[in-house]
């Protein structure tokens, strides 16, 4: 999970690193509000989860109270490539001497994790690798091990910070790592940190990825969940534990196992193109396919006004074909009334005939079935397309 900057602020306060105050906003007389507390010059800050706000005009200095509230009604709204600016973060003017950069996040390829600093901060940290690279440290740091206050001095010299805040800049390096530890995050970049004229060092910008794989061991992150952006289908889908991603197509798809549903989805676009269709979403039920799980998926996809028709996809292994047949018997007859859309089933693998058997009994109106996944695909298209 990608944070807003206000949260990433906020978590970095918990953490003891250094910034300024901040408030959130939703509408232009809030920010003047936020602004008038505060008091003096604010910055009103687009809040969206994409970068180069600056750029895009999402960031701009206000000189009192009914300046930010001009400020802040020309950013809330504003279109940032493709996010729409519903927030504002009104943040307190620094005085800004230098702006530096400094990263810690989750390096897959060698395991381990990166720290990134430079004195260079404040542009985008690709351009300084690109033009400066003597200027940027990168250093790999062993989980295991972490960083002591020996290493976070030496990575500071590295990045070629003036002597004179290596020590300030080594003690937010230290608070940055334990609070990546502490939240279980994957990424925590701040960009710029800044010495400010009277020489403190300030966070002004946070960019936070949590891992949502550590999400049991953090109660607390629920609460940083942005409800308004998500798919309310995805969010019913999480709440059951379901694999599920919406897509913009008519062909609704269950199957079990990632590879599987990223297969038929391909089979299904190709077969989708003769009739304009395309697949609905990805859903994965995964290994054991219960009557339940089945139910649950069924429902969402059922739950999608923009799917047409549905392609259950599912080679039995553990979990064998007659279980599965069972489960989507057992589902539809849960869900009654709910289930109007025609659905074409694929089973193959274990105790397959005994499967197909089971489904051809209970001859649900709405269910058909077919031997292989290139035909079933293309019976789903087409009845999507009717
Ligand atoms: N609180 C602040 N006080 C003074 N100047 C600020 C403040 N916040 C940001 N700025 C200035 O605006 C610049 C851009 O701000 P910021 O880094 O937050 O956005 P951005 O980098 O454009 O967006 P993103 O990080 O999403 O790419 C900073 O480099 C800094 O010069
Ligand atoms: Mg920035």
């Amino acid at each position: 999970m990608d944070l807003f900057e206000y949260q990433a602020r906020d978590l970095f306060e918990s953490h003891n690193i250094p910034v300024l105050a901040g408030a959130v906003a939703t509408t232009a007389d809030e920010a003047a509000q936020a602004a008038e507390v505060m008091g003096g010059r604010v910055v009103v800050k687009a809040q969206v989860k994409i970068g180069g706000r600056g750029k895009a005009g999402g960031v701009k200095v206000a000189e009192n109270a009914a300046d930010a509230k001009e400020k802040a009604s020309a950013i809330l709204g504003m279109d940032i490539k493709g996010h729409i600016v519903h927030k504002v973060m009104i943040a307190q003017a620094a005085p800004i001497a230098e702006e530096y950069y400094m990263a810690i996040l989750l390096d897959r390829a060698n395991r381990n994790f990166l720290v990134m600093a430079s004195v260079a901060g404040g542009m985008e940290i690709e351009e300084v690798a690109h033009t400066q690279p003597e200027k940027l440290a990168r250093v790999g740091i062993d989980p295991n091990v972490g960083i002591s206050s020996e290493l976070a001095l030496e990575i500071v010299r590295q990045g070629q910070f003036p002597s004179s805040v290596e020590n300030d800049v080594a003690d937010v390096l230290l608070k940055l790592w334990a609070a990546f530890v502490a939240e279980d995050a994957t990424l925590m970049e701040i960009n710029p940190l800044v010495k400010t004229d009277d020489g403190r060092i300030i966070a002004l910008d946070g960019k936070v990825t949590l891992d949502d794989s550590a999400d049991f061991r953090h109660p607390d992150h629920e609460a940083l969940v942005d409800s308004s952006a998500a798919n309310p289908l995805e969010a019913a889908a999480k709440a059951k534990g379901l694999n599920y991603v919406k897509l913009s197509g008519e062909v609704g798809i269950i199957g079990n196992g990632a590879g599987l549903v990223m297969s038929t989805l391909d089979v299904v676009a190709y077969a989708g193109e003769k009739y304009g269709v395309k697949p609905a979403n990805f859903l994965d039920i995964g290994g054991g396919a219960s009557a339940e799980v089945m139910a649950n998926g069924l429902s969402i996809i059922l739950g999608d006004p923009e799917v047409k028709s549905v392609f259950v996809n599912v080679f039995g292994g553990i979990t064998a074909c007659d279980a599965v047949a069972h489960g989507i018997v057992q589902a539809l007859a849960m869900l009654g009334d709910k289930a109007t859309k025609p659905i074409v089933v694929r089973l193959d693998g274990n105790s397959v005939l005994e499967g197909r058997r089971i489904l051809n009994e209970a001859a649900h109106p709405l269910v058909q079935q077919l031997d292989t996944m290139d035909s079933a695909a293309a019976k789903a298209a087409e009845l999507a397309a009717k």
